[in-house]
């Protein structure tokens, strides 16, 4: 059944379709430039059937090289609209469905992904679950998973979380994942138990800076909570964050940063289902 946070999170992306991806486009790898989903996608790239946990607005699956099937499933309807328009998609199939619950058969996928995803649920052990029976033996499960931040996005997300207490409790929403899946031995015992193989763990540094204006708009996409706050509150955390990340302007840049973790193990092969 949906949770109220899943709803709180569908609800909110069915108004904003666009802006997660847009989000994450302007966040580039400092290695290397690339997106976060192009690093994902990479690690599947030339397998046959792939599954993304979450698609959202179907960047990641369209930067899937080589498959020959793709599908896809989220509880955003808007999301899953602007997934089904793009060309890259045509063929996919593109499901409103809770990842806990996926409606596919046992052993259907080559590989599932998932980017930025896995860590907001408290039963993500049912998520990968879910992710083993649909995967063949030896298949392939890659995610993208948050990790620390830095700078002007370290300084928001202290500053709102100090506001968020002040919301009416009749507003607000828990969005908490599973602390176990943003550490490596964590995440490692939850995988092992549904059968996967020890757990690569690759962080990758994002750049979020920019102007101020645009780090402020980007900071307040990414933090689910902030959608809870009044308009007051808003306004009370523009100048708090204006007033804190003062120091963080270079040559009229303000500072941020942002760490994933692309994970990556393999279902073992030959166990019993
Ligand atoms: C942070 S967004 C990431 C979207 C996409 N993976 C991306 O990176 O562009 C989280 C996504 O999870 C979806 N979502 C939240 N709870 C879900 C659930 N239980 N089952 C399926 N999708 C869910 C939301 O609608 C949203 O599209």
């Amino acid at each position: 059944m949906t949770t109220p946070a899943e709803a709180f999170m569908a609800a909110y992306h069915d108004r904003k379709p666009h802006m997660t991806s847009d989000l994450i486009d302007s966040c580039r790898v400092v290695d290397d430039g690339r997106t976060s989903y192009q690093v994902l996608a990479a690690r599947v790239s030339g397998t046959r059937c792939v599954l993304d946990l979450g698609c959202g607005d179907g960047s990641l699956l369209a930067a899937i090289e080589g498959a020959e099937v793709l599908a896809g499933v989220d509880l955003s309807a808007a999301h899953l609209d602007v997934a089904r328009a793009r060309p890259e998609l045509a063929d996919a199939d593109l499901r409103l469905a809770r990842v806990q619950e996926l409606p596919f058969a046992d052993g259907s996928f080559d590989a599932v992904v998932s980017h930025m995803v896995l860590m907001l649920f408290p039963d993500a052990d049912a998520v990968i679950a879910e992710a083993a029976r649909v995967l063949a033996p030896g298949g392939v499960f890659a995610a993208a998973i948050a990790g620390g931040v830095t700078g002007a996005l370290k300084v928001f997300i202290e500053l709102a979380n100090s506001l968020l207490d002040e919301v009416p409790e009749e507003r607000r929403v828990h969005i908490g994942g599973n602390p176990r899946i943003r550490r490596r031995e964590g995440l490692d015992a939850m995988l092992g138990a549904a059968c996967f193989e020890p757990v690569s763990w690759d962080p990758i540094d994002l750049d979020f800076g920019g102007p101020e204006a645009d780090v402020w708009a980007r900071c307040c996409e990414t933090f689910y909570p902030v959608g809870t706050l009044d308009a007051e509150q808003l306004k009370r955390l523009e100048s708090a964050f204006r007033e804190g990340t003062r120091d963080l302007v270079e040559n009229g840049r303000l500072r941020a940063g942002m760490t994933m973790r692309i994970v990556e193990t393999r279902l073992r092969a030959g166990l019993p289902r």
